[in-house]
């Protein structure tokens, strides 16, 4: 499940940034540090001087208003701002495992199919199958048998949580699918290249409730054995799936910034800036 010491290898460069590993050497898993990340669009800045540790296998959720940066942060953390238009500048590092993922060397495909990332609207490919939709990016790295792509299918659509309702029509489209069916067979999809770690960025906020529920579930399933970073703007579901939460807010100059950060349950019940307390008190945003 997790990458080998040489397929992180082949996505870095030799020399590896040093940095202390968060919680020491001992736990598993894959963690990224942030250091001093500022974000442009163009001229205009969006996010400024963010440093942030995610833990290995746990959920990290970033909360803050609308337009605080939470979306141009996360698609930082595995590069995909530079997948389309949106001219953007970024400075500062972002490490995994303590390797920086923005290194002259190193493959922006590769970094992705270590980082995962779900969006806030369920995009599975609508002219291919449910089982196609979930082997979709292992095709695009490798040349899976028939075998493989069925253990394949049925592993990661097991792990989404979704393979009783859907295995009875794994040939029927993508598009077929409910809404929330649909967020999972994504979710199926990222975990099919085996990735480190799995951003998604409001990943419910396209759901009813009961969708919301299972794919919450389904997260505090996951982090078990990934590490997850998630965009929220439901303080609630920050607090029933993340074990450290990350507040941003932009100032009048409209640029982001990290408030603060902090065990779930601290930032809720003992937030440390004022503005956390306001904000978490329901008193703006
Ligand atoms: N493609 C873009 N071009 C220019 N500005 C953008 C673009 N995307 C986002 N922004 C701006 O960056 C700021 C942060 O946006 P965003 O990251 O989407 O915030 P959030 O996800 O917290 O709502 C906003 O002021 C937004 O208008
Ligand atoms: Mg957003």
């Amino acid at each position: 499940m997790t990458a080998t010491h040489s397929q992180i290898e082949a996505l870095v460069r030799p020399e590896p940034v040093r940095h202390h590993v968060p919680h020491g050497p001992e736990l598993p898993g894959h963690w990224m540090q942030v250091i001093n990340l500022s974000v442009w669009y163009g001229a205009r800045q969006a996010v400024e001087g963010v440093n942030m540790t995610v833990r290995p296998k746990a959920a990290t959720a970033i909360i803050g208003p609308s337009g605080c940066g939470k979306s141009t942060f996360i698609r930082c953390l595995n590069r995909m701002h530079e997948v389309g238009a949106g001219v953007n500048r970024v400075s500062g590092q972002v490490l995994l495992d303590g390797h920086d993922i923005y290194a002259p060397s190193v493959d922006p495909v590769k970094v992705r199919r270590h980082i995962g990332m779900v969006f806030q609207r369920p995009n599975p490919f609508p002219s291919m199958s449910v089982a196609e939709n979930v082997v979709a990016g292992l095709r695009l790295v490798s040349n899976p048998t028939k075998s493989q792509v069925d253990e394949t299918v049925e592993r990661c659509l097991d792990q989404a949580a979704l393979w009783d309702e859907v295995k009875d029509k794994l040939s029927a489209s993508g598009a077929s699918l409910s809404g929330g069916q649909q967020q999972r067979l994504c979710i199926a999809r990222a975990l099919a290249v085996s990735p480190d770690v799995l951003l998604m960025d409001e990943p419910c906020s396209a759901l009813d409730p009961i969708a919301t529920a299972k794919i919450e579930q389904l997260i505090i399933e996951l982090k078990r054995d990934y590490t997850i970073v998630i965009v929220t703007h439901n303080m609630q579901q920050a607090q029933r799936v993340a074990d450290e939460t990350a507040f941003f807010l932009a100032a009048e100059d409209r640029i982001g910034r990290l408030v603060e950060m902090a065990p779930t349950g601290q930032l809720f019940a003992h937030p440390a800036d004022e503005r956390t307390a306001a904000y978490v008190a329901g008193r703006f945003g």
